[in-house]
């Protein structure tokens, strides 16, 4: 099944605890598989978010494991902050660092889970030297920044294309522009993970939205 994970940049921050708490309390059909944060410097991409410090202050708050997005230059300098807040996986940009493996070991030595991720313009051969033990891919869907952007087609070839690389123990993740109308062709083409923002926070209830989600990304595989 689907692991869908709400983007936090989407949600009001002024009432965070709030949203967080409801997800904590939510029943199956609506509780996130993973909360996600997207953490964002003003250098690597344009426009700046929050830092570690959120995800420690909320972990309190809830038992969903956290899904930290690194949109930063030198992520290394947050693996720690990550570990302390019980982060569960941290994503990297491969366009960030010219030691990918390197990165990926230190993630994993901090018991978190290690993920890659790659800007739509990012060929899948980045992956090459690392794709044997790969953990986890966060195809992006969208040039990453900002929420609401409109999804660029090309990501379902991507995705598929990805999924013939990668060994199957490697979950593929989607990342900008998710939302009903193409949840499905993306787990078809072999996302195991869905990343949503503005289509559940921008509407009306969070809950109702990401259920109606769940729904959406059911295929007949399922
Ligand atoms: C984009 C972020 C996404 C974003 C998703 O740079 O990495 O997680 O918040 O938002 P939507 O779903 O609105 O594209
Ligand atoms: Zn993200």
């Amino acid at each position: 099944m689907v692991a869908l994970a709400p983007s936090l940049l989407s949600a009001s921050f002024a009432t965070l605890g709030e949203t967080v708490a409801s997800f904590e309390g939510a029943d199956a059909a609506s509780r996130p598989d993973l909360l996600h944060f997207d953490l964002m410097d003003g250098h690597f991409v344009p426009n700046l978010t929050f830092g570690t410090q959120i995800m420690k202050d909320l972990r309190a708050c809830t038992t969903i494991p956290f899904d930290a997005h690194l949109m930063v230059e030198n992520p290394e300098r947050y693996f720690d902050a990550c570990a302390k807040a019980q982060v569960e996986r941290v994503t990297i940009h491969a366009e960030a660092t010219t030691h990918l493996p390197r990165l990926l070991a230190q993630i994993r030595e901090q018991g978190m889970v290690a993920g890659v991720a790659l800007n739509p313009a990012t060929p899948l051969e980045t992956l090459q030297w690392v794709k044997q033990d790969l953990q986890f891919l966060l195809v992006m869907g969208v040039n990453p920044g900002f929420s609401g952007q409109a999804f660029l087609p090309r990501t379902l070839e991507k995705v598929a294309a990805a999924r013939e690389l990668l060994p199957q123990t490697c979950a593929i993740g989607v990342d900008g522009g998710v939302a009903t109308n193409n949840a499905a062709e993306l787990v078809r083409a072999g996302a195991s993970m869905l990343v949503a923002g503005s289509s559940l926070f921008d509407g009306g209830e969070p809950l109702d939205a990401l259920q109606a989600l769940r729904k959406a990304a059911k295929t007949t595989e399922d």
